[in-house]
């Protein structure tokens, strides 16, 4: 099993409720997603407040324009001091090679390019597409080979494709797995899920934990079962 680093997020409505969370993990974890709810709703001022606590950050935007637009807001991603950023994969190579060049403005910041949402199935992603899927996992695996193609440094599906991803991609493509359920979990929205350890053994470099964690009764006690789960 790989070592697999958890990561959780933060998607609540305020800055108040972010750092009161961060201060009930503590040290059992370092590493926090900011995604579009609280960003839209705090700002870089949220980014800052989490560095200034030690925490690392993963800012999922989940960019998808034009390559010039792409290549501004991924630099001033890395600017502000994250660690992890996301794109579309579906925006294209040109695209996804603009988000490598911004990325370049900090020393310590890497692009993922999200492949296929976690909370879609074949049916839903062929009623998007307007196409049949027979698979999800080729339509990851084909968003892979572009986005490894482009240079991005890794890639963010569901724990059932990572292991393939892995398989294919090993050396050129890191895997961040969100859809992370504690075992006997609630799924919610989410549609391809699995538990912290299915995710390691797929090869899983960063788990994104988010209701397991956010919505237990405690937080802090669903977070030791992540960890032991992955001990
Ligand atoms: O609460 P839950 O564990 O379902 O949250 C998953 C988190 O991971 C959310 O913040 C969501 O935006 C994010 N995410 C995802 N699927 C992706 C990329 C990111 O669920 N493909």
């Amino acid at each position: 099993m790989t070592k697999a680093t958890p990561i959780v997020a933060l998607d609540v409505e305020t800055m108040r409720a972010a750092l009161a969370l961060i201060d009930e993990l503590g040290d059992l974890c370092r590493f926090y997603k900011i995604g579009s709810e609280l960003y839209s709703a705090e700002g870089p001022a949220v980014v800052r407040a989490v560095l200034e606590r030690g925490g690392q950050v993963f800012l999922d935007l989940k960019f998808h324009d034009i390559p010039n637009t792409v290549r501004g807001a991924v630099r001033s991603a890395a600017s502000l001091g994250a660690r992890l950023l996301t794109v579309h994969a579906s925006g294209g190579d040109a695209m996804l090679r603009a988000a490598v060049e911004g990325a370049a403005a900090a020393t310590s910041c890497e692009v993922l390019a999200v492949s296929v949402l976690t909370s879609l199935d074949a049916a839903a992603l062929g009623a998007a597409w307007g196409r049949p899927i027979a698979d999800v996992e080729t339509e990851v695996v084909r968003l892979a080979e572009l986005a490894a193609g482009a240079g991005v440094h890794g890639l963010v599906c569901s724990g059932r494709e990572a292991a393939a991803v892995r398989d294919r991609f090993e050396g050129r493509l890191m895997t961040v797995v969100p859809g992370v359920r504690l075992s006997g979990g609630d799924r919610q929205d989410q549609a391809r899920v699995v538990t912290p350890r299915q995710a390691a053994e797929a090869g899983a470099r960063y788990l994104v934990l988010g209701r397991a964690v956010t919505a237990a009764a405690s937080p802090r006690a669903a977070m030791s079962e992540v960890l032991s789960d992955l001990s």
